[in-house]
């Protein structure tokens, strides 16, 4: 696959079925992703990847927190600033009401929150999910490392024939998660992928982005 094609077919999928990744298809993604840049060649990233009894059973801990209306364990990382403003206020909306749409929770379904966790705590079918962590002591050039590295995985999967999706959400239910992967306090989580197969039937949603003049300024050239 052409890394175009990669990029451009890689998108936040909510639906997987339950056809496994095999462990060599997996491991053959995290080794090639080990090639991912980070500043001072750090690699700051440490990933558990949990699948079977495990993730099962993770899923249901964290699903059963989701439907009691648990908040969540107290926030290491704020997920976006106390103050979003346009234009970052309008494009979060819009992808917000297209994303959980699309899964059939409407915008004025008093029971959106819950909903949303639920299906969040499920990893939404997928059968894999990979719990990405960062040392502590690490800052936010390292975050942004870690980012390009989860993406450097995303696309990675994409040549496999698979999807996934990053999940913040997996913060939320953090001492859950950490006790299940068994993450020394050392260690802080930034977020889950979900990893998979895509269910067939479910109409994929493609999430508009900015006009690139919004973004980008060309100077010079
Ligand atoms: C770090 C990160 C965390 C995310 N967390 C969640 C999440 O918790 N739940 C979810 O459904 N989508 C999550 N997403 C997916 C975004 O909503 C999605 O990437 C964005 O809307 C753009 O859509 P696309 O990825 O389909 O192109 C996350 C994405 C990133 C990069």
């Amino acid at each position: 696959m052409d890394v175009y094609e990669a990029v451009d077919s890689r998108r936040a999928v909510r639906a997987f079925s339950d056809e496994p990744v095999p462990r060599e298809t997996l491991a053959r993604v995290l080794a090639a992703a080990t090639r991912a840049p980070s500043s001072g060649n750090l690699q700051p990233w440490h990933v558990f990847a949990v699948s079977g009894e495990p993730l099962a059973q993770l899923k249901s801990r964290a699903r059963a927190r989701a439907w009691a209306g648990d908040p969540g364990d107290e926030r290491e990382f704020p997920m976006y600033p106390a103050e979003l403003t346009s234009p970052y206020l309008d494009r979060f909306t819009a992808a917000a009401a297209q994303r959980y749409r699309a899964l059939g929770i409407e915008r004025d379904d008093l029971d959106r929150p819950r909903k949303i966790a639920a299906l969040n705590s499920g990893a939404f079918g997928a059968p894999v999910v990979l719990f990405c962590y960062l040392d502590r002591t690490m800052g936010p050039g390292q975050w942004g490392d870690a980012g390009m590295y989860l993406q450097t995985v995303m696309l990675l999967l994409r040549a496999e024939g698979l999807h996934s999706c990053p999940q913040v959400m997996w913060s939320v239910y953090r001492r859950t998660v950490s006790e299940a992967v068994g993450a020394d306090d050392g260690l802080v989580l930034f977020c889950g992928v979900a990893v998979g197969f895509e269910k067939e039937g479910v109409p994929p949603v493609r999430t508009a982005r900015a006009d690139l003049a919004e973004t980008v300024s060309f100077i010079g050239m």
